[in-house]
């Protein structure tokens, strides 16, 4: 479906795909809310007009036209959903994401019934309750009839209860999983950890019970932590997968195509559109803010310093303005950033020092005579060098002096090492 972005969502995400995984040319952005203007063939449940928030995949590098900050984006009807005339589009920019992480992790991965045996002990741990998947996952647990108990800041308690968990614990307590052990009676076998660095998983760990369980993360499990308790299964979820595709990213992000994930993805997001018709799920508090698609820059890199206050989890900004499509934040340094009139990079990775040339070639030389000899080689020039005019400018050079100690020869010989 194309549709008209009225609002979108800033994420935790849309830092990390900057920062890890530059995908350029493509169009970054997972969360809008917006109009359709045109359904595609076989679209369904939605009519031009329709008012919709929907999950994209910005800084696809398989699909360069998936994201959502651009004035139009290109929605896929099995994540988007129809928007009550009462809420807004900034409110509604804020669930694509965070409603598909939630249902993807409990359903999919811990695998939970879509309801609560009335006769079984059915907690469910939310570490990071006050996090946008959180608050979408406890509500989601509420209204599937499960006791969520969630960790947060004692700010966010009353909060998170009025959503409904049954119990909150503070993190920053030593204590937390021995706490949370001891309240829900050794019982707990589902953990869904928001947070997912080794002392959340670790927490959540002391906090499911003896008979072992389920452990899913939104970001890759520590192995140290995961092979301290073998009765306990653990996993963690790309909501990409959701798109039903390989996710073509690398390292442990990277998922290969599931046209499974693609079905739940179709039965879950008009759950959710039931859910939050009847109120029973909620948005996120956020922080409105105006300026268009010319602001997310600035939103990303408050999101990355940590600039968005605990109660402002979000910043949706509302009215795109700005000339056509926005193209991928990340940016490319020197010919290809001249070409594309980009001019700071630093706010991508303020440390980073970007050299002025597209280029880099390593020789490793003894002295200046070698590299003379090497560059006026007719062999060097003919090969190497050949076409470079086209696209080096050889006017700037990078040249570093230095010497090397050699520890370990070709043949694996080690040299140079103190003899004990
Ligand atoms: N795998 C996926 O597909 C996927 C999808 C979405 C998000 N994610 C990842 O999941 C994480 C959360 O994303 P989000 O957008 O939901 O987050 P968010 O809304 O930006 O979360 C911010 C909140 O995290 C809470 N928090 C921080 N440290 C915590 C800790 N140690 N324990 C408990 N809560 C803590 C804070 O709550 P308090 O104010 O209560 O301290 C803070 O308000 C990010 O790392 C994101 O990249 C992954």
């Amino acid at each position: 479906m194309l549709c008209k972005v009225a609002a979108v969502a800033l994420n935790p995400a849309d830092a990390k795909l900057i920062d890890e995984f530059q995908s350029p040319g493509c169009i970054g952005g997972q969360d809008f809310a917006g109009h359709v203007v045109r359904v595609g063939e076989g679209v369904k449940r939605f009519k031009r007009g329709d008012r919709v928030f929907g999950f994209t995949f910005g800084l696809n590098p398989d699909d360069r036209a998936s994201g959502a900050f651009s004035e139009y984006a290109a929605a896929t009807e099995d994540l988007s959903c129809r928007i009550p005339s009462s809420m807004s589009f900034e409110e509604a920019s804020t669930f694509g994401l965070s409603v598909g992480t939630a249902g993807f992790s409990l359903f999919r991965s811990l695998a939970l019934p879509t309801h609560a045996s009335p006769t079984e002990d059915c907690f469910v741990l939310v570490a990071g309750g006050a996090t946008a998947s959180g608050i979408a996952a406890i509500q989601i647990l509420k209204a599937s009839g499960f006791m969520p108990v969630a960790t947060c800041s004692p700010s966010n308690m009353q909060m998170l209860m009025a959503l409904g968990a049954v119990a909150t614990f503070d993190y920053h307590s030593e204590t937390c999983g021995a706490e949370i052990r001891n309240y829900t009676e050794n019982t707990l076998r589902h953990a869904l950890d928001c947070i997912a660095t080794s002392e959340t998983q670790r927490m959540c760990y002391d906090a499911i019970g003896t008979a072992g369980g389920k452990y899913t993360a939104l970001n890759p499990p520590s192995t140290v932590v995961k092979y301290s308790r073998r009765d306990i299964y653990a996993d963690s979820v790309v909501a990409w997968s959701l798109f039903g595709d390989a996710v073509r990213l690398a390292g442990t992000i990277g998922r290969p195509a599931s046209h499974l994930d693609r079905i739940f993805a179709s039965t879950f997001y008009p759950h959710a559109e039931d859910m939050i018709e009847k109120r029973l799920l909620k948005p996120p508090p956020c922080e409105v803010r105006p300026g268009g698609l010319e602001a997310i820059e600035k939103g990303i890199e408050d999101l990355r310093n940590g600039r968005l206050g605990t109660t402002e989890k979000r910043a949706c900004l509302r009215k795109p303005s700005g000339n056509g499509i926005m193209r991928n934040i990340c940016l490319w340094p020197s010919a290809s950033s001249r070409k594309h009139n980009i001019k700071k990079f630093a706010v991508i990775r303020p440390s980073w020092k970007i050299e002025e040339f597209d280029l880099v070639i390593e020789y490793w030389l003894h002295d200046l005579n070698e590299l003379k000899n090497l560059i006026s080689d007719p062999e060097w020039t003919g090969r190497a060098a050949k076409d470079q005019a086209l696209w080096v400018d050889t006017d700037k050079a990078s040249v570093q002096i230095g010497y090397e100690t050699l520890y370990l020869e070709e043949d694996g010989k080690i040299v140079n090492t103190e003899q004990k």
